[in-house]
């Protein structure tokens, strides 16, 4: 019988040494497992009650909020700020950072980006969706945590990982030594280790990206695109077109089976339409943790400067080989 390994049992015993304390580590994804596993019990009956549909609010990506954006915001809001190890958690649905004052969190390092609900357009139709978590140490000394504590480069995050409510729910995540995965045991309220040290293949033979646009895509990507489109047995190509509309799952599929996952720039987006802090920087972490890569279609999306909180970015996130044909293409017609 093999011996379950719950996520906390993991940091403390398989952790390979966490950078700083692996308590604090430890108390930080206990409060975002609790948030999730509230977030999990909400969606899967969301059909059953009133969170459905939208609410009259409008966020500063002028998305109207729905009713789960909100109410998974103010779940991993509250579960941090009794958690006590955060001082600033920066929300997609908060146009501020959030300073986290409390006697409990008075001596508390760290900084949470965190999107609560990433693809919530799909809450309604019962299509997978996540959350999406980015842990920063925070770099001012004394007094009050600020802006620039968040604005940090991708580079310097100490954890990053992503919640997806799909067929189970899993909790996957990096500290900067590889990626485990968790799924949810309903029956004992806990995250479970079922996918340890997941490596992204190398190859894939799927693409991910809204072909709706294609009129408005650089001219690199549109020759990517055909070429994924083209008959070529050496290289498995045609590759397979899947696009759910959820970045996280999307993402996801291809961490496991390999495969890339593009958002370019638009006439809509001209940057790109996902957001650097909470969206771009996490994924980018942990899918080169697993082997992968990920960038603008030029450059190292870690690497790049965080100027403002939703800040946006192009991304092409995925298996190694295919992000390195896809930048070919866009250096070739830039
Ligand atoms: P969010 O629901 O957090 O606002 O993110 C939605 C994002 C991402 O999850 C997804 O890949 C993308 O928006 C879909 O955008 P399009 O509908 O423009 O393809
Ligand atoms: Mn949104
Ligand atoms: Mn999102
Ligand atoms: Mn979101």
């Amino acid at each position: 019988m093999k011996r379950v390994i719950t996520l906390g049992q993991f940091i403390i015993e398989k952790q390979a040494d966490f950078p700083f304390a692996k308590g604090e580590l430890s108390r930080l994804l206990r409060d975002i497992g609790i948030a999730a596993k509230i977030v999990n019990r909400e969606i899967s009956k969301a059909g059953l009650i009133d969170i459905i549909g939208e609410t009259d609010s409008v966020n500063s990506h002028g998305e109207r909020q729905k009713k789960m954006d909100v109410y998974a915001n103010e779940q991993f809001i509250s579960a941090l700020r009794s958690g006590g190890e955060c001082c600033v958690v920066a929300s997609e649905e908060n146009d501020e950072h959030i300073l986290i004052e409390s006697e409990i969190s008075k001596h508390a390092k760290y900084i949470v980006a965190i999107d609560p609900l990433d693809g919530s357009s799909n809450i309604d139709v019962n299509v997978s969706v996540g959350t999406i978590f980015s842990i920063y140490r925070r770099k001012s000394v004394d007094g009050k945590a600020t802006l620039q504590d968040v604005l940090q480069k991708g580079t310097e995050q100490v954890a990053a990982g992503y919640v997806i409510y799909g067929s189970s729910t899993m909790l996957v995540y990096t500290t900067g030594k590889g990626v485990n995965g968790f799924t949810l045991d309903p029956s004992i309220g806990e995250f479970c280790l079922s996918h340890p040290d997941i490596k992204m293949p190398k190859d894939g033979n799927l693409y991910s990206i809204n072909e709706g646009y294609y009129t408005h895509f650089p001219l690199g990507v549109k020759k990517y695109i055909k070429y994924c489109q083209v008959e070529d047995e050496g290289t498995n190509r045609p590759y397979t077109s899947r696009y759910t509309g959820s970045m996280i799952a999307d993402i996801h599929r291809n961490l496991i089976k390999g495969g890339i996952f593009l958002y370019p720039t638009t006439a809509q987006y001209p940057n790109g339409k996902l957001r650097l802090v909470y969206e771009c920087n996490p994924m980018a972490f942990i899918v080169e943790q697993a082997g992968g890569l990920a960038s603008t279609g030029y450059d190292r999306i870690l690497d790049l400067d965080v100027n403002e909180l939703h800040q946006r970015s192009a991304i092409f996130i995925g298996s190694e080989n295919m992000i390195k044909r896809a930048e070919e293409f866009m250096l070739a017609f830039s």
